[in-house]
């Protein structure tokens, strides 16, 4: 499977450089929680999106690096905060024990609003760009992530609100196709496309079918994969009772519903870089084949 590896060792090299240290140093046991959450080692597909939809538009990769780091931050502590007691009770991550399991629950906790936070200050301080392309990024990542994005996505998870399928493409859409949205929307801002200009439209329908995509294959992966090649335990889902793509559609079903989004995600993908986007086209086909 090709994906852009050289992406990601980049964002790899990046986020190992980034501390959190207070002017207490006894918030080291908090920095040593958020450090062994994110660099357990994901699959950084959100900023390694970001790093291959910046050269898509010809902006350097390296000078979005910031607000990669921001998703990745920020997806990790979703990730934290999912795995909880409260929320889905599980005890693996990244093939490790949660962040709850190894330092606690308050502690995971407070890792997961640290790196929220942390994520806000480093993109609004260390992006370059003119301050007003950098607001704006940062306004798409916070919408992205609130009510009408990740949370509330989230929200409507627990709450098993979800009762038809365009309910849970719905909630697929919020709970996790908004980051991967941002992950293109932003950089998109950044390059100082105007956000109500025709391009960023069929832009964030690209990146919108991706997200969804995404969930799609993730709850595919939940019942056919295994625990160690997921990294996370396999049958979370179903142990949850959740509504997923595979409770409403079947296996079969769900994969046709993934083939399709692909193909959809592939078609948006042609008409806003008619001129091709290798590396966008690669973590595309990565999403829909992925084993993990
Ligand atoms: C898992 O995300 C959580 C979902 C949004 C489904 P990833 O599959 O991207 O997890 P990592 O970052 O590779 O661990
Ligand atoms: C969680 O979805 C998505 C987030 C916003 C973290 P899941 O609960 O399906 O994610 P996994 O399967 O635990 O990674
Ligand atoms: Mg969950
Ligand atoms: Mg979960
Ligand atoms: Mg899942």
């Amino acid at each position: 499977m090709v994906y852009p590896d050289h992406l990601r060792a980049q964002v790899d090299v990046y986020l190992e450089a980034l501390r959190f240290p207070s002017r207490a140093p006894r918030t080291d046991g908090l920095e040593d929680a958020m450090r062994y959450s994110l660099l357990a080692g994901g699959k950084r597909i959100r900023p390694v999106l970001a790093l291959a939809t910046a050269s898509a538009v010809q902006v350097d990769p390296q000078s979005v690096l910031p607000l990669a780091a921001a998703l990745e931050l920020i997806h990790t502590y979703s990730l934290i905060h999912d795995d909880l007691p409260a929320m889905d009770d599980d005890d693996l991550r990244r093939g490790r024990p949660t962040c709850h399991v190894k330092f606690g629950e308050d502690v995971a906790i407070l890792a997961g609003d640290a790196l929220y936070a942390e994520a806000f200050r480093h993109l609004l301080s260390a992006q370059p760009g003119e301050p007003a392309r950098v607001l704006s990024a940062a306004r798409e990542l916070a919408a992205a992530t609130g009510v009408d994005g990740m949370v509330g996505g989230q929200y409507l998870d627990v709450a098993g609100a979800a009762e038809t399928p365009a309910d849970l493409r719905r909630l697929h859409e919020l709970k996790t196709g908004r980051l991967i949205g941002a992950s293109v929307v932003c950089v998109l801002l950044l390059a100082g496309v105007r956000d109500d200009a025709d391009e960023t439209l069929g832009w964030r329908r690209f990146a919108g079918e991706l997200g969804v995509l995404f969930q799609i294959v993730d709850d595919i992966l939940d019942v056919i994969g295994t625990d160690e090649g997921l990294g996370k335990p396999q049958g979370s889902d179903e142990r949850h009772g959740k509504t997923t793509y595979v409770t409403e559609f079947g296996l079969e079903g769900a994969r046709k519903l993934a083939a399709d989004s692909h193909a959809a995600a592939r078609a948006t993908l042609s008409s806003s870089a008619p001129h091709g986007a290798p590396e966008l086209e690669q973590i595309t086909d990565f999403i829909f084949t992925r084993t993990s």
